[in-house]
């Protein structure tokens, strides 16, 4: 089956990125979400994106405008109706998801594979909603989608043989690179890179170190590119909550235990880089 027109659902920090290397990779794109604002936004981070690239001589102003020409937005589900793939970039809510991918079931034809971004949610569930589990799958990519090779592909109960290797194959198209895992709990990156970071956030709210000391701990000596809670801050510090929850949920286990400050945090609205303050704060 060849993918010509893949819907993103969500303008968000993911759907925008992924919306972005979707056409930049030629496939002709329509990114929707539920309002203006949100699109208009999600437009602008990849414009600037683009335009970072002309200036750094990675392409042409005509060809950034040729990959904006490519990204239709809209504010209707029913457009999925000429798609031949969603990813859905929306947040991290299982109703909302399982009442999407319900939706899409009804709009889109009987070829389109569904796909979704989830973090940490079971695809098998989501699938679930639908009347074609074996179209549905995890295609999990990373923040900043335009920088990170990664994609997380994940294969629910169902998932079809052939559908994995459309998505492995579109994944390879968008210049990443697709690792195949199963349907468990935050898959493999989550259920390694969150308890790391909710360790970070026990080892500040039991004083071993400031925010500072963590960080710098951990980009020295072990060489990350950022600290864990600077990351946490790039992801959301309430992302970071909802998938301890859904690994203490789906495990059972006392040592998924979200740390109360970062329930704390996301309590108050401090939740990293998008709403100006987190661990560290933001102009
Ligand atoms: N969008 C697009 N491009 C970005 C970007 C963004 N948000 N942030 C940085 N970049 C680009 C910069 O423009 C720069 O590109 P050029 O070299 O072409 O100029 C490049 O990335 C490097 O950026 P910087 O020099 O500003 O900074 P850096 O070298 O520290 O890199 C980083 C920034 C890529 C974010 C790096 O710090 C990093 O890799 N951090 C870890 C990110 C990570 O772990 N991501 C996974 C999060 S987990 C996840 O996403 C899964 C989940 O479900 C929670």
């Amino acid at each position: 089956m060849e993918i010509k027109t893949i819907m993103v659902l969500g303008a968000g920090q993911m759907g925008s990125g992924i919306a972005q290397v979707c056409a930049q990779a030629g496939y002709s794109v329509i990114l929707r979400d539920i309002s203006d604002a949100f699109i208009e936004r999600g437009m602008k981070v990849i414009d600037k994106n683009l335009q970072r690239n002309v200036e750094k001589g990675r392409m042409t102003a005509e060809e950034k405008d040729a990959v904006i020409g490519r990204i239709k937005t809209t504010l209707t589900l029913d457009d999925g109706a000429a798609a031949d793939m969603v990813i859905e970039a929306i947040i991290e809510d299982a109703k909302l998801k399982n009442e999407t991918f319900a939706a899409l079931d009804r709009i889109c034809p009987a070829h389109t594979i569904l796909a979704s971004n989830t973090s940490s949610l079971p695809i098998t569930q989501i699938a679930a909603a639908t009347g074609r589990p074996n179209k549905v799958i995890g295609m999990h990519f990373m923040n900043p989608v335009p920088v990170m090779k990664l994609v997380e592909v994940i294969r629910g109960i169902a998932t079809d043989d052939e559908t994995y290797r459309v998505v492995e194959d579109l994944a390879k198209k968008l210049d990443k690179v697709p690792v195949e895992v199963n349907d468990f709990p935050g898959f493999v990156s989550n259920r390694i890179l969150l308890p790391m970071i909710n360790e970070a956030v026990y080892c500040l709210m039991e004083g071993v170190g400031t925010v500072e000391g963590i960080d710098t701990v951990m980009r020295l000596g072990m060489n990350h590119p950022m600290g864990p809670l600077a990351l946490a801050d790039l992801i959301g510090l309430d992302t970071c909550l909802a998938i301890m929850e859904v690994l203490y949920e789906g495990f059972r286990d006392s040592k998924y235990r979200p740390c109360p400050l970062l329930r704390k945090y996301v309590t108050a609205g401090w939740l990293g880089r998008k709403s100006g303050r987190g661990f560290y704060t933001y102009s």
